[in-house]
């Protein structure tokens, strides 16, 4: 069980929290202890996301940094252990995306995403962890991929099913690699999340988002509270021994391609069972 002291004597950056599900994370990471440093392209959006952190009652700063830039990235990473005497977890939650032909990109389109979610989750990373190397300090970092990220990919969003199964396979190489230095690198695969970033850039109108229900078992979108209590779980000293793990929280949408799944959308589950009982009378 979580309590008001879980992630006490942390002190966590999450890319991207100045809104969407990294504002959600920081806001139940504070709500049990943590210090919060979030960093984003825009201020606007990093103030306002502070004043409403600050209500939980720990230290939280917020930085104007694109995880795009390295140097930019590694002053912040500086700045924040100057700011908060450390720095123990990172959330590579920045991300982009959008709907395209793969035909149609144009290479600008693809570096950018490319850009933001690969080598912006290595940027902070590389810069996180030479930190807790260089002082013998032990850590935490947690990716934020998408269901997409293995065995399938998707269409219509190729630069970011590329970039994402990047950062798995960066998740998995360094949960080896950096495991002797107590380093723990895990990540999250979120089905649907309802966010204003992602929403407006890949879900253009209602239809489009009826035909996606349809996919989830659990007949319903992701709360945000839910995937934030699974970070901070991850992030907790309730999971010291779980590294390399990817954990896909999804409503059951990412087993929709199961052979026999689509019987479920020909007819009622009542009139299948009738069909399954004649069926079986046939024997
Ligand atoms: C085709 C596009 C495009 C679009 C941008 N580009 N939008 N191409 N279709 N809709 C191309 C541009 O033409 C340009 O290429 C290049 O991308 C860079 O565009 P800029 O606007 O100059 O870049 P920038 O300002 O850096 O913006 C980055 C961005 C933008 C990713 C393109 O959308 C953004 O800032 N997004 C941040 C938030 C976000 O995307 N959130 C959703 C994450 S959801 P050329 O060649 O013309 O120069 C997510 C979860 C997935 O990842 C799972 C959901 C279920």
């Amino acid at each position: 069980m979580f309590t008001n002291d879980t992630l006490n004597n942390e002190v966590i950056l999450i890319t991207g929290g100045g809104s969407g599900l990294g504002l959600s994370m920081a806001k139940k990471f504070a709500e049990l202890g943590a210090d919060i440093a979030i960093c984003g392209r825009t201020e606007k959006k990093l103030i306002k996301a502070t004043e409403t952190l600050k209500e939980y009652g720990t230290d939280v700063r917020w930085y104007t940094v694109d995880v795009r830039e390295y140097e930019k990235v590694g002053e912040m990473v500086r700045q924040i252990v100057k700011d908060f005497g450390k720095m123990t977890g990172l959330v590579n939650n920045a991300a982009g995306n959008f709907l395209s032909a793969s035909e149609d990109l144009s290479p600008g389109g693809f570096k950018a995403i490319v850009d933001i979610v690969l080598h912006g989750s290595f940027n902070c990373t590389h810069h996180f962890g030479n930190y807790l190397i260089d002082n013998k300090q032990e850590g935490n970092i947690l990716n934020i991929v998408t269901t997409y990220a293995e065995d399938a990919g998707s269409a219509f969003v190729l630069p970011s099913a590329c970039s994402k199964a990047g950062v798995l396979a960066m998740t998995r190489s360094l949960a080896f690699e950096w495991g002797t230095y107590g380093i723990r690198v895990n990540a999250i695969a979120p089905g649907p999340f309802p966010t204003e970033g992602a929403w407006t850039r890949l879900f253009p109108n209602k239809k489009f988002e009826k035909k996606y229900l349809e996919k989830i078992p659990a007949g319903r979108y992701g709360e945000h509270e839910e995937l934030a209590n699974l970070a901070s779980f991850l992030m907790s000293d309730m999971a010291p021994y779980i590294t390399g793990e990817t954990v896909t929280i999804d409503g059951g949408e990412k087993l929709s391609g199961g052979q026999f799944n689509f019987i479920d959308s020909i007819m009622s589950r009542g009139k299948l069972k009738t069909a399954f009982k004649m069926l079986k009378k046939m024997k």
